[in-house]
């Protein structure tokens, strides 16, 4: 397999940081994450009885929140809640003591092959550079007949603050995200049998622009990826944002966009 770069490893670990410091925030700003991670649950297909899985898997569990779901709707199986952050297991790990945990990168799953029945990602893929890795991993360990799960950001997200932090400098202060044709071909051209992948708009809005941006610092969402955002803006710099994302206001608020691709696929046999 082949090793990662020093700048991916660094870009990991600060992934990892970022969340580790938000692991106790996290939960209470986490409205919009519950309700992806409810809708995804919600395309589970069918055709899976509750008896079928013995062994599933939480990619990038975070707090735990949707490892609990998952123990309640799967009882007698085991499960694995699985993150890149220490800190998040942690949590994860008062929340759910029964489980196992593994701090580990979705790009590199230190599990067997053929050894999940169900792979459950909400959120969280979005921050790993290398999707056909993950997809590759997933066909790897999950079981034949096995199921991945996942919800990501895609293209779009954010689009407000984005085009807001663009009347200030042309710094990167906005994660970019996949656009979901690279999701629909990345996932075509995996071993996986896609069964269904679609993406859906969320809509929040705020008062002013500080309650988004510090949902996104205690989610530990604030880590920029590509390029580095400078590290002080001056305050005409912010008045400047504040400004521009007033041009986006609506009755209910300023809104904040999140591009969601929601992907169901299948080891085949
Ligand atoms: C937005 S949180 C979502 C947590 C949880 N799934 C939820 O929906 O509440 C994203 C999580 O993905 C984890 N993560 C980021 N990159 C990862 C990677 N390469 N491998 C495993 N986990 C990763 C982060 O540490 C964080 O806990």
């Amino acid at each position: 397999m082949r090793e990662l770069s020093a700048q991916q490893q660094n870009n990991k670990q600060q992934v990892a940081a970022a969340f580790s410091r938000a692991a106790a925030t996290y939960d209470s700003v986490a409205d919009f994450q519950r309700a992806v991670g409810a809708r995804l649950f919600s395309l589970l297909p069918e055709s899976i009885s509750s008896e079928q899985i013995q062994q599933w898997l939480d990619l990038g569990c975070g707090t735990g929140y949707f490892c609990e779901h998952l123990q309640q709707l799967f009882a007698s199986a085991r499960g694995t809640g699985l993150d890149l952050a220490q800190g998040m297991l942690a949590f994860a790990r008062t929340r759910c003591p029964t489980l196992s945990y593994i701090c580990a990168d979705a790009e590199q799953l230190p599990l067997q092959d053929n050894s999940q029945d169900l792979i459950f990602s909400s959120l969280a893929l979005q921050w790993c550079t290398d999707f056909s890795k993950v997809l590759r991993e997933a066909h790897r360990v999950l079981k034949p007949g096995g199921v991945l799960l996942f919800s990501s950001l895609a293209d779009g997200s954010l689009i407000e603050l984005r085009r807001s932090w663009q009347a200030v400098d042309n710094a990167s202060h906005v994660n970019q995200f996949r656009t979901l044709q690279r999701y629909q071909d990345l996932t075509a051209a995996s071993a996986l049998q896609v069964l269904d992948l679609h993406c859906h708009t969320h809509t929040y809005h705020y008062a002013k622009v500080a309650d988004l941006t510090h949902e996104l610092k205690h989610l530990g969402a604030d880590h920029v990826q590509e390029g580095r955002a400078p590290g002080l803006v001056s305050r005409q710099g912010l008045q400047r944002l504040l400004r521009a994302y007033e041009d986006y206001r609506q009755a209910q608020g300023l809104p904040a966009t999140w591009q969601v691709v929601y992907g169901v696929l299948r080891k085949e046999g």
